[in-house]
């Protein structure tokens, strides 16, 4: 889990947040322990505006992984903050109710998606 955490706060190294100077890193770690990381990337219109668990997970599923373990984020804060809700919605796509999300406060907490994300629209909901 360390580990994991370590380079989610190494992500935030190549943040570009000028707008918001709020600086956020995810280390996303697929199921045959491959770990893919992200940090946000701000944009002038503001709507643009990549978030790090996007931007980790983007790299991944582009690489070819569609199943992973867990993820750490963190903000250069450390202030414990989690996924926003649209990030959330992006893991349920290839993630179960299992999957771990670790904050970094003043100690980690481990989460699960299923209780930040309890109920949501997935592919069960759409005629395929
Ligand atoms: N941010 C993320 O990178 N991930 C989240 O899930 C929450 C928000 C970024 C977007 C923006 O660059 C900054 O944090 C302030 O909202
Ligand atoms: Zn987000």
């Amino acid at each position: 889990m360390e580990d994991l955490l370590d380079a989610a706060r190494d992500a935030i190294d190549e943040a570009y947040a000028p707008y918001s100077e709020y600086t956020v890193g995810a280390a996303l770690e697929t199921s045959d322990g491959t770990v893919y990381t992200g940090c946000n990337i701000e944009n002038a219109n503001y709507s643009n505006s990549l978030h790090a668990e996007e931007v980790a997970i983007g790299a991944a599923v582009s690489d070819g992984y569609q199943s992973f373990e867990r993820v750490a984020v963190t903000s250069g804060k450390r202030d414990g903050v989690t996924p926003c809700g649209m990030c959330r919605q992006t893991f349920s796509e290839f993630c179960d109710e299992s999957f771990e999300i670790i904050t970094d406060g003043d100690e980690p907490t481990v989460y699960e998606l299923g209780e930040l994300l309890p109920t949501t629209i997935t592919s069960d909901h759409l005629d395929k």
